[in-house]
């Protein structure tokens, strides 16, 4: 039996969730509007939520703390503040926090524009489910936390939190833009790519984040993926993005779902970076561009000289199951 062929008979699920779509819904915290972008049993094998948190300046989100849950937030636009178990930090635009189980967390916008605030969370949450929600006499969805909800979903406070031993926590995660191991990354992809969360970075596991830059006119060839599920957020810049070959331009917000053996490219399509911020379910993605790429030091600038040779495509292949027709990985240019 070829296990390589076998694993490419099976095919995750695709799709593109543009900045503005998803079933919006208001919190009783003023100022806030949610927007569902990945709600549970919308694709198969993706079993985490997202949900856009919208916080207008001056608003502040307490998220609680999960025992059951872990939650990761990604600062898509504007400059806030996170309190985890109860020490401010600053969240500027950029911003990754992975919330294991056990942590509390809340959210504020100190800036003068809106906090939109990505969270994603693996496991039983509220944040997601439409069907908790009610809807009021001009139509808008609401989510109260009740005390039933609290209990059923496992969210506890600040204080019952602190009370919980450190050794059933989670992992407590937070890094600012430019901080986590970083690698450049060879032509045609020239840009680089930065580890948020890693088996090789993070006692988690099952699924790893990273976020890769593109340079202007750069992009990443057509491949799949034979043993994963991608989940893109597009986070800078303008990209195209196209999934079993049908092309979309994606701005700054977009959701790309990319399940197992569906064969994508992305590209930089604007004058500027582009980045996407990447959940890889279970991880494999982040460690190989680590090792086909090369560390990137503070103030460094791109190296023309990373080889791009036929070890590249066999490392992608055999060692992270890339499924890559043609070799296109060992092309040059
Ligand atoms: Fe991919």
């Amino acid at each position: 039996m070829n296990i390589d062929l076998a694993m490419e008979q099976y095919f995750g699920p695709k799709g593109v969730v543009l900045p503005d779509q998803g079933t919006t819904y208001r919190l009783a915290e003023p100022g806030i509007t949610a927007q569902i972008k990945l709600a549970p049993g919308d694709y198969t094998h993706f079993k985490f939520t997202a949900v856009r948190y919208d916080l207008e300046p001056g608003a502040s989100l307490d998220l609680a703390a999960s025992l059951y849950a872990g939650r990761m937030l990604y600062g898509l636009e504007g400059d806030g503040e996170i309190v985890l178990n109860g020490r401010r930090r600053p969240f500027p635009e950029g911003t990754f926090v992975h919330v294991g189980e056990g942590h509390h967390v809340a959210l504020a916008n100190t800036g003068a524009a809106p906090l939109q605030v990505f969270s994603f969370v693996f496991g039983p949450s509220p944040e997601a489910r439409a069907d908790l929600m009610t809807r009021d006499l001009d139509g808008q969805l609401w989510l109260e936390i009740t005390d039933t909800l609290r209990k059923v979903f496992g969210l506890v406070s600040r204080e019952q939190a602190a009370a919980l031993p450190d050794a059933g926590k989670g992992e407590l995660v937070y890094l600012l833009p430019n901080e986590g191991p970083s690698y450049w990354q060879a032509k045609p992809s020239a840009g680089f790519v930065e580890v948020k969360l890693a088996p090789f970075t993070s006692n988690v596991h099952h699924y790893g984040v990273l976020m890769q830059t593109l340079f202007p006119g750069c992009g990443v060839r057509e491949h799949g993926h034979n043993q994963l599920s991608e989940f893109f957020v597009i986070s800078k810049g303008l990209a195209r993005a196209a999934l079993d070959g049908q092309e979309a331009l994606c701005p700054k917000g977009t959701v790309i779902v990319i399940g197992r053996n569906v064969m994508h490219y992305w590209a930089n399509a604007g004058e500027t970076d582009a980045q996407n911020f990447a959940i890889v379910d279970p991880p494999g993605v982040e460690g190989a561009l680590a090792i086909t790429g090369r560390l990137r030091g503070p103030n460094e600038t791109w190296p023309d000289d990373i080889p791009r040779n036929a070890e590249t495509g066999k490392i992608l292949h055999d060692r992270f199951g890339f499924v890559i027709r043609g070799n296109a990985a060992d092309r040059t240019g």
